[in-house]
């Protein structure tokens, strides 16, 4: 289905409607400045607006219970913000519309809709909200949200109203939505960022936040990239030195200069309990948590904790510059073999979700190539260069199909970074591609015609870790590459892949790796806004409207949002 954005007034009339505050508004005006992020993919403005403060809400027995809770906890916040109240009533199933005499806004459990998909139809007798599932019911509530004025959100920022009692901010505004049409369902089933934790520790209630803002845009997979050479962030109850040694390094590298260490110790990891708790709070987001551990590179942090591990013994230090190392793990030690079995073992039961990261990435083979046990290992498993592929490469595929049967038999399904992929690879592993489009015919065409589903994270379209402008003088210290937002927003994915190929590309992930980053603000500053950019390829598709309406959009509406959330962010352009 094409977006579609239609203002069905014929006549300039004046109205006072939600959108972006409670001053009147012209029909003029009131479509661009009702433009959601992201884009409904069919959205029909009409002539009038519905109050919904002091109503009451009808909502369809059949739903879950947590469906339920959210409704009324949006009924809730309705009642905060207004200072009036908004009951709800749980119904039988309506017949008809769904629509229900005397409510303002109804919620019709809908199974024909697909999973995450939701209608809505707002006019004079009310308005029905059509769902599918407990994530169409969230996404419903989200799009309630961005059609009230913006002063909504003022209550929802932890510091509550008084119930009964609206914030100075919320009086005199008028809780209405537009009348209006609204089909709506994402392209993509993997709407994801990744946070890297292991190069900056962020604390459970900054990744809370993070999670917030992702899911009030509609973004379903949060990718935690948890270990990684320069500090482990998990507890491993089998491996204690892990976080006692490998959660902390003595040192980090100043801004880009590798000879340089600042002498500071920086740490700090996730307890199971913890990470038990983001999980949970993540499910009530809509968000499932794909957890990552690096490996068999990336793991000179564990190998400080069990310098046994490697190839050479050690000792080990938790790596304080960034950049690749040499030092992996062994794999032609039985132990390295047990070891990954018990972590992954107790990181899977943690994680619900079906999919779990196994890194994969940058692995070099220089010690597996001087390593008597390694060899010893490829030898035993009568390995050889082969099709221009390394032994060494071939003994990385054996250590991927290792983790990904202890996985399989957890229920688990492997994703790994691209080059997981080089040599042999099950074809239910998912190949989550980052290297950029330089390597498209090579890679990603390859990965999608062999059938393997792909996850899009080219770099240069979802590095968020890149600066935001050519113009150094106004950025912070970043990765030194240029992601504009224009230039993400401007992604498109089809025009290499044919109709077969592009059925394979499962979703799309910004990245957001911490080597550059300062503190927690800049975190935020670095996710937004390209976090909407992301979002609206995620959801849209390549059905988008061109960048000027998305930017228009974001800097009218979605700005006051932030503000009034406290996220920072780049506002130029
Ligand atoms: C990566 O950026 N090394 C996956
Ligand atoms: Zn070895």
């Amino acid at each position: 289905m094409k977006f579609r954005m239609l203002l069905l007034a014929a006549l300039p009339l004046v109205l006072a409607v939600g959108c972006g505050g409670n001053e009147v508004r012209t029909t003029d005006n009131i479509a661009r400045e009702c433009a959601l992020i992201p884009f409904p993919r069919v959205f029909e403005l009409q002539e009038g607006g519905l109050y919904l403060d002091a109503s009451t809400f009808a909502v369809d027995s059949r739903f879950d219970n947590a469906s339920k809770e959210k409704i009324r906890e949006f009924a809730s916040l309705l009642s905060d913000c207004s200072g009036t109240r908004v009951r709800i009533k749980e119904l039988a199933p309506a017949a008809g519309n769904g629509s229900v005499e005397g409510a303002s806004l109804s919620f019709v459990l809908d199974d024909s809709l697909s999973p995450e998909e939701y209608s809505l139809d707002a006019g004079p007798q009310g308005a029905v909200v059509r769902a599918s599932d407990y994530n169409s019911v969230l996404y419903s509530l989200a799009t309630l949200r961005q059609l009230l004025p913006v002063e909504i959100y003022c209550c929802s920022d932890g510091s509550r109203c008084t119930a009964g009692v609206a914030k100075s901010s919320c009086k005199g505004v008028e809780w209405t939505i537009p009348f209006c049409h609204i089909e709506d369902y994402p392209q993509y089933s993997y709407r994801g960022v990744m946070l890297d934790c292991s190069r900056h520790f962020f604390t459970v209630d900054e990744v809370k936040r993070f999670l917030d803002i992702m899911a009030e845009y509609k973004l379903n997979r949060f990718h935690w990239h948890l270990t990684d050479d320069q500090g482990w962030r998990v507890e491993i109850k089998k491996y204690p030195q892990l976080t006692e040694v490998g959660s902390v390094r003595g040192g980090t590298m100043v801004g880009r200069d590798f000879d340089s260490d600042d002498g500071v110790p920086h740490g700090g990891f996730y307890t199971q309990d913890e990470l038990r708790d983001v999980v949970a709070y993540a499910q009530e987001l809509g968000i499932t948590i794909v957890p990552e551990v690096d490996l068999p590179g990336h793991m000179v942090a564990a190998l400080a904790s069990y310098p046994e591990l490697g190839c050479t013994g050690g000792p080990y230090d938790v790596r304080r510059i960034w950049g690749i190392a040499d030092d992996v793990l062994c794999a032609g030690k039985d132990a390295t073999y047990r070891f990954l079995d018990d972590v992954i073992n107790e990181i899977a039961d943690i994680f619900p979700g079906e999919l779990f990261h196994i890194g994969g990435d940058e692995c070099p083979k220089v010690r597996w190539e001087n390593c008597p046990d390694c060899q010893a290992k490829i030898a035993e498993l009568g390995l050889a260069d082969k099709d221009g592929v390394s032994a060494e490469q071939y003994l990385q595929n054996y250590v991927t199909d290792h983790v990904r049967q202890t996985l399989a038999a957890k229920g688990k399904r492997i994703i790994g970074w691209e080059e997981i992929a080089e040599g042999n690879l099950d074809k239910n592993a998912m190949v989550h591609y980052w290297r950029g489009w330089k390597s498209v015919e090579e890679t990603l065409c390859k990965f999608t015609a062999d059938g393997y589903d792909v996850l899009m994270s080219p770099t240069n379209f979802f590095y968020i870790d890149y600066a935001q402008s050519e113009d150094r003088s106004s950025e912070p210290l970043s990765y030194n590459s240029t992601l504009t937002i224009e230039k993400m927003y401007l992604y498109d994915s089809t025009k290499l892949l044919s109709p077969e190929q592009l059925a394979h590309v499962k979703g799309v992930q910004a990245n957001l790796w911490t080597e550059y980053i300062a503190d927690w603000k800049q975190i935020e500053y670095m996710l937004l806004p390209r976090m909407f950019a992301l979002s609206c390829i995620a959801w849209d598709g390549d059905e988008r409207p061109d960048f000027e309406t998305f930017m228009d959009e974001v800097r009218k509406h979605q700005f006051q949002v932030l503000d009034i959330l406290g996220y920072n962010y780049r506002k130029g352009n």
